[in-house]
């Protein structure tokens, strides 16, 4: 049997996941992305070469490599025809090496409009969600009238579902929100040319990894988003409408929870999060501007400024917890450099007690206050580090720290955009 790796963001999203998926995708053969959409943006530098990957892993920056769209993904077609073209543009070929499940769902127009629709009208409570139709898509899918990949070529009954679908919604758009209903066959005829592309590359996703995991090939998983994000675990209604936890990559990637070998977190060095929902350990304004344009935290996908704060190692801890991390790699430990102090958080504070998890309800979070300790800063460039030794001695104890406050193991630091700035964690 083949060995699987799920990779998870351990916080709010934008970990760096792309980086680490294409410094690990070395070693196995097989990539899979098994939730979200593209509301994902995750972004590989290779040389002075930039990707931002949505819907497609990683992995297929490296020949060779196969990877895999499984049906926990929501996918819009013309989205995921798009990036296929652009890596084309790149000399990157995509044939024979991109497979679809046939059992994807897929995002409408409908979808998308409702999603920005439903944000606009929102004004307190608003999500601040990417917009590209996940949650309404999602919705569908859970109340069993979504259409799906495989449902696109069967004419008859991708019309049937379609009529059923653009009824209901229809009567949303204009009832309740005034805008201009949808046509049924300029979507019918839209959607089956997407789906005639895209047919080379749709299979029995489920099938095709048992096979390969038979023949010994490995697998990683690509966890898009942050457990915080996870509309299980996460700071509900503040999160994003699938399951980006470990467990996602069993229920939307294939493979049975045995299969699974190990699970890697990936953590950035501070906390970011994009769009709306608590984050108690929040920059002033003033730190805010410095470590954003430092760490170029703009989002991936829509641009937008990522809130940005000190590390969080209650949050972090429970995310050890809830995806079973055996593993971490810690991300832009770089953009910390010029701090003379740096805090974490080890605790909130509410109403005189102290407490070490996350609460339920995100009004009680936003309301609580951090508890911090302080550390000293180390005032040097590490970007250009070539192991942990050569990292400053704070730097160190800074990592330390984390690993202790989390109770897991870090297995690689990045220093850096590019492959070569990552760094072994010496096995404590
Ligand atoms: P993802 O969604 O988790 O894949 O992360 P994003 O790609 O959205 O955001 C991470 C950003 O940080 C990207 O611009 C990466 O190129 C960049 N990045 C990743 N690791 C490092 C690092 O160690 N140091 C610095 N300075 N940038 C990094
Ligand atoms: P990667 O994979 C960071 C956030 C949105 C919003 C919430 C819901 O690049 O880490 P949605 O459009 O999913 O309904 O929005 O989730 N969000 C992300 N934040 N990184 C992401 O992906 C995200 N994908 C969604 O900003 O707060
Ligand atoms: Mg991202």
């Amino acid at each position: 049997m083949g060995e699987c790796t799920v990779l998870v963001g351990a916080q709010w999203g934008d970990e760096g996941k792309g980086k680490v998926i294409d410094v690990l995708t070395e070693n196995v053969q097989y990539i899979v992305r098994y939730q979200g959409g593209n509301n994902a943006g995750h972004t590989v530098v290779i040389d002075d070469n930039k990707y931002v990957l949505h819907l497609i892993p990683s992995g297929i920056l490296r020949e060779g490599k196969i990877c895999v769209i499984g049906h926990g993904v929501v996918i819009d077609p013309s989205a995921l025809i798009e990036e296929i073209e652009f890596l084309k543009t790149r000399n990157i070929e995509v044939r024979g090496r991109l497979k679809i499940s046939d059992k994807a769902h897929v995002i409408f127009p409908y979808h998308m409009k409702i999603d920005e629709l439903r944000e606009a009208k929102r004004k307190k409570g608003k999500i601040g969600t990417t917009k590209k139709g996940i949650g309404p898509c999602y919705a569908d899918k859970v109340s069993r009238v979504g259409i799906r990949i495989g449902d696109l070529f069967d004419k008859v009954y991708f019309e049937k579902r379609l009529i059923g679908n653009i009824a209901e919604k229809n009567i949303v758009i204009k009832d309740l929100y005034g805008f201009e209903e949808f046509s049924k066959d300029e979507i019918l005829e839209k959607y089956s040319k997407y789906a005639e592309y895209l047919k080379e590359f749709i299979c029995d996703t489920t099938l095709f990894l048992n096979d390969a995991l038979k023949n010994g090939e490995s697998i990683l998983f690509e966890g898009a988003q942050g457990t915080f994000l996870d509309v299980d675990y996460g700071t509900y209604p503040y999160v994003t409408s699938s399951n980006a936890t470990a467990g996602g990559a069993c229920t939307g990637g294939g493979v049975g929870p045995s299969r699974i070998d190990r699970v890697v977190g990936v953590v950035k060095a501070y906390t970011t999060r994009v769009g709306e929902g608590p984050m108690p350990t929040e920059f002033d304004p003033t730190l805010m501007e410095k470590i954003r344009e430092k760490g170029g935290e703009f989002g991936a996908t829509t641009g937008r400024a990522r809130r940005c704060g000190w590390f969080d190692s209650v949050l972090v801890k429970n995310s050890v917890e809830i995806n079973g991390i055996d593993d971490v790699v810690i991300t832009k430990l770089d953009v910390l450099d010029e701090l003379e102090t740096i805090k974490i958080c080890v605790g909130y504070k509410y109403d005189g007690k102290i407490y070490k998890s996350i609460p339920a309800v995100p009004e009680f979070l936003d309301k609580c206050e951090p508890v911090y300790e302080e550390h000293p800063g180390w005032m040097e460039n590490t970007s250009g580090a070539k192991s942990c030794d050569e990292l400053p001695l704070a730097a160190r104890k800074y990592l330390d720290r984390i690993r202790e406050l989390i109770s897991a193991p870090i297995m690689l630091v990045s220093v850096g955009k590019s492959r070569k700035q990552t760094l072994v964690y010496p096995v404590k």
